[in-house]
């Protein structure tokens, strides 16, 4: 099977895979049995690029391809997405929601049905026009990352910034004490070299990264 690498999550995959909503939902009534044995084919042929949502269902599409990979997951690439919420008793009528604590259960509940303790590809269907996309890509994950080094997420903030070089020195602004206290402490933070990939994987440059000012602060910078 020919192979590629998907976009820029560096994901080598199957140059086709296969797409799974069809199964449960919208393409009318869907034959499990048969499904189950598409996706055994699909891998018997070397396909290992399977995409799924927790909407498609809801939820049972998720399920479906759970049972299908099950003993399998290791030699696959999973893709499977939240941001579209609907409501099971009135699944026509669709919402969207970009927020960390959203984003966190529908993980862990499209963890649940696909059987696995990880996803390969998580992304977002819809942008929510209520949460600034920096929240939704970026909170979740550094709050992750900042609770495994036993640490706040801005003291993760500073750290990083802090282990960019000998000769940078932070400058957080607060007013408060307790503030003080809690930035001081990210001196102690100590992050290695795989702490500083995981990072750099998680917020690769360009996408949590923005102008500094408004557009008509920014032409006073450098103007001369
Ligand atoms: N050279 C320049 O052009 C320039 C421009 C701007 C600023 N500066 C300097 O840089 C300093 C810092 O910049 P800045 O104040 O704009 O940005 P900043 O330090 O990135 O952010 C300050 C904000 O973060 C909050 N904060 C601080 N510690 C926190 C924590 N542990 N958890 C959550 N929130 C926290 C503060 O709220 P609280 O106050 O409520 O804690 C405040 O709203 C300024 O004070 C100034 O001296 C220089």
């Amino acid at each position: 099977m020919k192979t590629r690498s998907l976009g820029r999550s560096g994901l080598a995959v199957s140059a086709l895979g296969l797409g799974c909503m069809g199964m449960s939902e919208f393409y009318g009534p869907g034959d499990d049995a048969e499904s189950i044995a598409t996706i055994h084919r699909a891998i018997e042929l070397g396909l290992t690029f399977f995409d799924t949502a927790d909407v498609y269902g809801p939820f049972k599409n998720e399920e479906l391809v759970g049972r299908a990979i099950k003993g399998k997951r290791d030699q696959l690439i999973i893709a499977t997405k939240f941001g579209i919420v609907r409501d099971p008793e009135n699944p026509k009528a669709r919402g969207v929601n970009g927020k960390p604590d959203y984003i966190r259960k529908s993980c862990e509940g499209s963890l649940r049905r696909l059987g696995t303790d990880y996803i390969d590809l998580y992304y977002q269907h819809r942008v929510d026009p209520n949460t600034p996309i920096e929240e939704t890509v970026g909170v979740a994950k550094v709050e992750d990352i900042a609770k495994q080094k036993g640490c706040t997420a801005s003291q993760l903030a500073l750290a990083w910034v802090l282990a960019q070089g000998g000769d940078i020195v932070p400058i957080p602004g607060t007013r408060r004490r307790s503030r003080l206290a809690e930035n001081l402490k990210s001196l102690d933070v100590q992050l290695t070299g795989e702490d500083l990939k995981q990072i750099e994987e998680t917020f690769p440059r360009g996408i949590a990264s923005g102008e500094r000012y408004s557009e008509q602060m920014m032409k006073l910078i450098d103007a001369a």
